[in-house]
């Protein structure tokens, strides 16, 4: 679980970032952090994971106050993937990448292999595992960036804008992924995006930060029901958001849309 209490955090020049941020994240949720560029859900994220601490007001994790601890501390609760996947890369291969963590650790070897070919296939990486990971596609490298979070068994993954220019293809591979370790792992997952299809379909919880406020924290499906201010947040409404207002026709994916819609069936 991790809990922010009144934060309140600025950059050396002062500049207020975050104002009065409360909220509460509970475990095994898989929960959206939106707003525009800029909105701050990067610098709430590193706060999260202790990269940083707020000016004032308390983010505990599990219960405890983490103020004075380093991301090394929370490395074996929380995992982050990192908006530039290439600057988590540090090994000469791809297995050799995700056992980092676990070596440094101090991990048996014997752990470290089986630990290691656990999340490689996990996300679909078991065939790549002598390849240098700089030569890997981007989704790969992607995929390889959560394989390494997720070395330390932690119980909860940020990632940080990590579908942006992936094709659809190995974002949506990506998801289905991150979708059986949130419902087999019961494992909590913070997920920052500006797909709002993406979005839509796997998040149940979205909170949306505005010039470092929250302006918005509920059912993610509520979000895009018409009634909020969705675009001067910096949320482009999902398709299936905009074709069920355009048409007034009540649906929850775009398959179910066309079914109604060709049928003439109900409004
Ligand atoms: N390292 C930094 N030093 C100073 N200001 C920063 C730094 N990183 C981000 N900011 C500023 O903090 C605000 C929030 O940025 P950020 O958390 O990256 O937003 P988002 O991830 O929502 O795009 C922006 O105004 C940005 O310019
Ligand atoms: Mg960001």
């Amino acid at each position: 679980m991790i809990e922010a209490q009144n934060i309140n955090f600025a950059y050396r020049r002062g500049i207020p970032v975050l104002t009065d941020i409360n909220c509460k994240i509970e475990d095994g949720e898989f929960i959206a952090l939106l707003g525009h560029n800029g909105s701050g859900k990067t610098t709430l994220s590193r706060l999260f994971m202790a990269l940083m601490h707020p000016r004032s007001g308390n983010i505990l994790v599990d219960g405890n106050d983490i103020n004075g601890l380093e991301p090394a501390d929370l490395a074996d609760k929380i995992g982050y993937v990192f908006q530039n996947p290439d600057l988590q890369i540090l090994a000469d291969t791809v297995f050799d990448e995700v056992a980092y963590g676990p070596r440094i650790k101090k991990l048996s070897e014997e752990q470290v292999q089986a630990q290691t070919e656990e999340n490689l296939k996990v996300m679909g990486l078991e065939d790549l595992t002598t390849s240098y990971p700089r030569l890997l596609s981007f989704g790969q490298k992607r995929r390889l960036g959560v394989a390494t979070a997720l070395a330390l068994n932690p119980n909860t993954l940020i990632l940080d804008e990590i579908t942006n220019g992936q094709d659809a293809f190995e974002k949506n591979k990506m998801m289905e992924y991150l979708s059986v370790l949130n419902k087999e792992r019961g494992m909590t997952i913070i997920l920052i995006s500006h797909d709002m299809n993406i979005i839509r379909r796997y998040t149940k919880r979205a909170i949306v930060l505005k010039d470092g406020s929250i302006v918005y924290d509920g059912a993610t499906e509520q979000l895009f029901n018409g009634e909020f201010p969705v675009e001067s947040w910096g949320l482009r409404k999902p398709l299936i958001s905009q074709l069920t207002t355009a048409f007034g026709v009540a649906a929850d994916t775009i398959e179910a849309f066309c079914d109604k819609l060709i049928k003439g069936g109900e409004k």
